[in-house]
């Protein structure tokens, strides 16, 4: 089985057990990725039908993301702006984001595919940047940033998903198929 097919199982695991209540810092275990020595070399054959059920990233999955280039770099602006000082430049947040301050609150999540942003649809996103998280410490961005600022910067958010969390998204959140 490859490290490849077991992340993804892994990750698939995680959005069952993943986004439960809002109030724990439910986080899907995002395993690091095994050293590539690991991976068998392309000529092993062993593993040949596991890939195969699991293509690796190819230039078609990235274009069947079909997302509008003039939205990314507006969205990437907004973003730079208005919320990477909390979320980091590249949607990484800082390291100690799992761990509760001294005032109850977490610290900004990751953006970037690696925590659970990418566990709500679109409609959901947008409601979370319009309404923010009061308790949470989320500024509510209805008001300060246009209808088309806030989905231009979730274009922008999505371009940071790697190619299998984004397909996941695609078909399981959104519902929808190519
Ligand atoms: C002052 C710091 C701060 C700024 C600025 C900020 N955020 Fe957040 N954001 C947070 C915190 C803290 C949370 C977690 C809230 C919670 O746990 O209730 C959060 C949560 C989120 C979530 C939900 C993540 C998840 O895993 O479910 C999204 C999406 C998000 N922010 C997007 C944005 C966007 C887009 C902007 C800029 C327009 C922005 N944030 C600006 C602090 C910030």
């Amino acid at each position: 089985m490859s490290a490849r097919y077991l992340l993804v199982l892994s990750i698939v695991a995680g959005l069952v057990a993943g986004c439960g209540k809002s109030d724990t810092p439910a986080v899907p275990p995002v395993p690091t990725p095994a050293p590539s020595v690991a991976a068998p070399p392309p000529s092993a054959g062993a593993s040949v039908s596991v890939n195969a059920a699991l293509p690796a990233p190819s230039p078609e999955s990235i274009a069947a993301r079909k997302l509008d280039p003039e939205k990314i770099k507006h969205g990437a602006a907004v973003y730079g702006k208005n919320c990477a000082s909390c979320h980091g430049p590249n949607g990484e947040a800082m390291t100690n984001w799992r761990e509760q301050g001294a005032d109850g609150r977490y610290p900004p999540p990751p953006l970037d595919g690696s925590a659970h942003a990418w566990h709500h649809s679109t409609a959901t996103l947008e409601r979370m940047i319009r309404e923010g998280s009061p308790d949470g410490g989320m500024p509510a961005w209805n008001g300060k940033l246009s209808d088309q600022e806030i989905g231009d910067v979730i274009v922008w958010i999505k371009t940071l998903w790697p190619d299998e969390i984004y397909d996941i998204w695609y078909k399981e959140i959104e519902g929808k198929q190519k």
